[in-house]
């Protein structure tokens, strides 16, 4: 077990998913819209998140690594899993669980807007600004979170936590 205190409840997020997935299907509202989850922190907000949007969608995922073998072309970020659908003349949402310094979406979105896309947007679950490195716009922010490490919801510490409905900061970790 790890200590824990809740940050962000089961109903707020509930809640606000609905507030982002209303507000995405206004601004896509005749658009070719493809969500993008980056694997694996996102599994759990894309799922709920898509299920708000009235609209015709695609949905693929990407998964990137600090380390190990790349499938991505460009040579700015590191990926093991790529996306699959053609993305040229669409409009993409990346959909990521937290932007913490920044530098992995800074790096997607050169990828993707170097794959021909009309447009890459961002919308990220939470927007945890204390470390930020790398100035990014985040289009779609669920919640801002000051500090601490956050788990639950598809966030994870070392792999672990990611199932819990709620969104906890952790106090100790064990
Ligand atoms: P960055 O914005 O490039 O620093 O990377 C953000 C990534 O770091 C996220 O996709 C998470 O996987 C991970 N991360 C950053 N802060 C936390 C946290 O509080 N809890 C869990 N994962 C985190
Ligand atoms: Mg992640």
């Amino acid at each position: 077990m790890i200590d824990k205190e809740e940050v962000v409840s089961r109903q707020d997020i509930a809640r606000r998913v609905k507030e982002l997935g209303q507000a995405i299907a206004r601004d896509y509202a005749g658009r070719r819209l493809v969500m993008i989850g980056i694997l694996n922190g996102a599994f759990i907000f894309l799922a709920d998140l898509v299920r708000e949007i009235d609209l015709p969608l695609e949905i693929d995922f990407i998964r990137v690594s600090s380390y190990g073998s790349s499938t991505c072309s460009s040579g700015a970020i590191q990926c093991t899993k790529d996306t699959e659908l053609d993305l040229a003349g669409k409009d993409i949402l990346l959909v990521e669980d937290i932007v913490d310094t920044g530098r992995t979406l800074a790096r997607l979105k050169e990828l993707f807007a170097a794959r021909n896309a009309e447009s890459v947007r961002i919308c990220a679950l939470i927007d945890k600004k204390e470390r930020r490195e790398v100035e990014v716009a985040v289009d779609y922010a669920g919640f801002d979170v000051a500090e601490g490490f956050l788990v639950g919801y598809g966030l994870d510490h070392a792999e672990q936590h990611r199932q819990y409905p709620a969104i906890y900061k952790i106090v100790s970790p064990v």
